[in-house]
C-alpha cells in the first residue's frame, strides 16, 4: 500500500509533533525534510560547499548534534534558496514519499512541489507571535540564551526568506487542508490533523 501524506508550513507551527502523531497513528513512516536542509546548511557553517554538502548529503550528516540550533535554521533557510541544492535532494524525498507502507513527509514545498499528487495535504500554521513564543521557551528549555524579542526576528526572517524565494518557495498547496494551531492545545490540533487526512482519505 503507498500513501503519502504531504505536511507543509512555517517554522515552530507545529508541523512535526503534528507529524509524528499522524505517522505514528496510521503506521507510517516519517520524514522531517527540514533536517536534509540543516544538515547541509550545517556543513556550509565549516566551510563546505551548499551545492558539493547537497550532492554528497550522507546518514552521518543527518545525524550531527547541533542541527537544531537557530544558527543551523537560519543557515538551512540560506541554502534552501539554491535551485541546485533543493534539485539533489528530490529524489530521496520522492522516493521516501513512494515507499510501501506509506509515508509522512514535512517541510515547505512537499504539497507543491515534492509530492504535488499526495493523497493528504495539510498546512499547519500559526501566528508569528505564538510560533516565537513556543520556539522560545523551547529554545530556554534547552539551556539557550536568548530572548523572545531575538527569537521572533529570527522567526519573521526565515519565514521572509522561505516565503518569497524563487524555487518552491513556502506556501499552501490549492487542495490543502489548513490547520492554524494558534489557539490549539497540542492534542487538539493533532486530532484536527488526524480528522483532516480521515476526510481527504475517503
Ligand atoms: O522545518 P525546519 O525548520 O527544520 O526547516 C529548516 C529550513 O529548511 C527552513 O527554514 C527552510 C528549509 N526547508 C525547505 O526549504 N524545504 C523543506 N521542504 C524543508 C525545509
Amino acid at each position: 500500500m503507498r500513501f503519502t501524506i504531504a505536511i507543509d508550513g512555517p517554522a515552530a507551527a507545529g508541523k512535526g509533533t503534528i507529524s509524528k502523531a499522524i505517522a505514528a497513528h496510521f503506521g507510517f513512516a516519517h520524514l522531517d525534510t527540514g533536517l536534509l536542509y540543516r544538515a547541509v546548511g550545517a556543513r556550509t557553517l565549516d566551510g563546505t560547499d551548499p551545492i558539493d554538502a547537497a550532492k554528497a548529503l550522507t546518514a552521518e550528516d543527518l545525524a550531527a548534534e547541533n542541527l537544531r540550533t537557530p544558527e543551523v535554521a537560519q543557515a538551512a533557510s540560506r541554502v534552501a534558496v539554491i535551485a541546485e541544492v533543493r534539485a539533489a535532494l528530490i529524489d530521496f524525498q520522492r522516493a521516501f514519499a513512494g515507499r510501501a507502507g506509506g509515508a509522512v513527509l514535512d517541510g515547505r514545498d512537499i504539497g507543491t512541489v515534492i509530492c504535488p499528487e499526495a493523497d493528504a495535504k495539510l498546512y499547519v500554521t500559526a501566528s508569528a507571535e505564538v510560533r516565537a513564543e513556543r520556539r522560545y521557551l523551547e529554545l530556554v528549555g534547552k539551556g539557550h540564551e536568548t530572548t523572545r524579542d531575538a527569537v521572533l526576528a529570527d522567526v519573521k526572517e526565515r519565514d521572509a526568506r522561505d516565503a518569497e524565494r524563487a524555487e518552491a518557495p513556502m506556501k499552501p498547496a490549492e487542495d490543502a487542508v489548513l490547520i492554524d494551531t494558534s489557539d490549539l492545545a497540542i492534542e487538539a490540533a493533532v486530532q484536527a490533523a488526524i480528522d483532516a487526512v480521515k476526510a481527504q482519505r475517503s
